[in-house]
């Protein structure tokens, strides 16, 4: 964090406000005697699957195991292909390179900057046997779209919602419209714990236990290990905290999209917003847009005190860690020129009306 006063991302604005409840939470854990895969990671993982509109939850340590949890759970891994796009965080891809996939990277929207479906369904080969569209800055993949496209191809779709709690598609929430969806509650996502946590989501009973399976060393008995396995548990101590913070979710989302609203009024022409998919509730994790000259931009509002962000600045494809990943023939040209432009303004619900006025000023000037 910087000496910034508009900030990316503080926690401490909100926790003034929840801190008893939260300090109350972690005396409930510290005097339960239990505190691993106790019964607040047990309420956890069933409010916020109720919270998301059904499914069952099952607690991990990151957003990045999460990913892993659910692709091993699907007996995915060395000589399979996984598709996701070059325009995410480094640990999607990761994930996929962890479970012992091989990324695929698919084209991205030039409009959105999310995966272009059509692309993605396009590049489905023998060795395919996932999708992860990654539902990045808050606002959603057409998931549904995507399946009617894979049609009988016996293909899962793995929603990666590290970004996106409170994001819904035609009145249904991100997260319920794949095979299985991931979160992570890493501190500065909309959901954020104080420290790492993550969650897989299924409405498919099995498989959900052959996630349980995976986040505890793969062990089919106490002590025996019937198949993959890592150790992967979201702690008590978080679970209890993230379940406080649930209950203020839903405001938080909508104070966003508030925030959100007067950037898309007030910033000016210069400034390429992004497009929000047709039907898509965003959840403004990030208020992402495109800028000719980025660095000039982020230096005058680092002038002005504003501290800025770009997510994410070098597409996964020119990675040595991915550099094995399959491309398409034509290369991802709308990824890397949407990677040379973007970059983030601060959108946090503890942000007030006229911070975010404050900074289409300085932008503007
Ligand atoms: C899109 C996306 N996927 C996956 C992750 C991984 O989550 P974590 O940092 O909790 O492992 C993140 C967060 O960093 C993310 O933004």
């Amino acid at each position: 964090m910087t000496n910034a006063s508009i900030k990316m991302f503080d926690y401490r604005a909100e926790l003034g406000a929840i801190r008893p409840r939260v300090l109350a939470a972690v005396e409930r854990v510290l005097d339960s005697g239990s505190l691993i895969l106790g019964p607040e990671v047990a309420a956890f993982e069933s409010e916020m699957a109720e919270w998301l509109g059904g499914g069952i939850g099952v607690g991990v340590a990151n957003g990045t195991d999460a990913i892993v949890v659910a692709l091993w759970a699907l007996g995915i891994g060395p000589g399979d292909e996984v598709i996701t796009v070059a325009n995410t965080a480094v640990p999607t891809a990761s994930a996929i390179v962890i479970s012992g996939a091989t990324p695929v990277f698919a084209e991205i929207d030039p409009e959105t900057g999310l995966m272009d479906i059509e692309r993605a369904a396009e590049l489905v080969g023998p060795k395919t046997r996932a999708i992860i569209p990654v539902h990045l800055y808050g606002n959603a993949v057409d998931v549904p779209r995507l399946r009617e496209l894979l049609g009988s191809r016996e293909v899962f779709v793995i929603e990666d919602c590290a970004q996106a709690q409170g994001a819904s598609l035609r009145g249904a929430s991100i997260g319920t419209l794949g095979h299985a969806a991931t979160f992570s509650f890493y501190p500065t996502k909309n959901l954020g714990a104080y420290g790492d946590g993550g969650l897989c989501l299924t409405k498919d009973a099995e498989l959900a236990e052959a996630m349980r399976r995976v986040r505890r060393y793969g062990f089919t008995e106490r002590d025996f290990a019937g198949g993959r396995g890592l150790n992967s548990r979201l702690d008590e101590l978080h679970a209890a905290i993230l379940r406080v913070k649930l209950e203020g979710l839903a405001a938080q989302v909508a104070r966003r999209q508030e925030l959100a609203a007067i950037y898309d009024a007030e910033l000016p022409a210069s400034v390429e917003r992004l497009q929000t998919t047709p039907g898509c509730q965003h959840a403004r994790h990030l208020y992402t847009v495109r800028v000719e000259d980025r660095d000039a931009v982020a230096g005058k509002l680092a002038r002005a005190g504003i501290e800025s962000g770009v997510h994410y600045r070098y597409p996964l494809h020119k990675m040595p860690a991915f550099a094995h990943a399959r491309l398409p023939a034509t290369g991802l040209p709308h990824t890397e020129r949407h990677a040379a432009h973007i970059m983030s303004l601060p959108l946090h619900p503890s942000l007030t009306d006229d911070q975010v006025r404050q900074v289409c000023r300085a932008i503007s000037s």
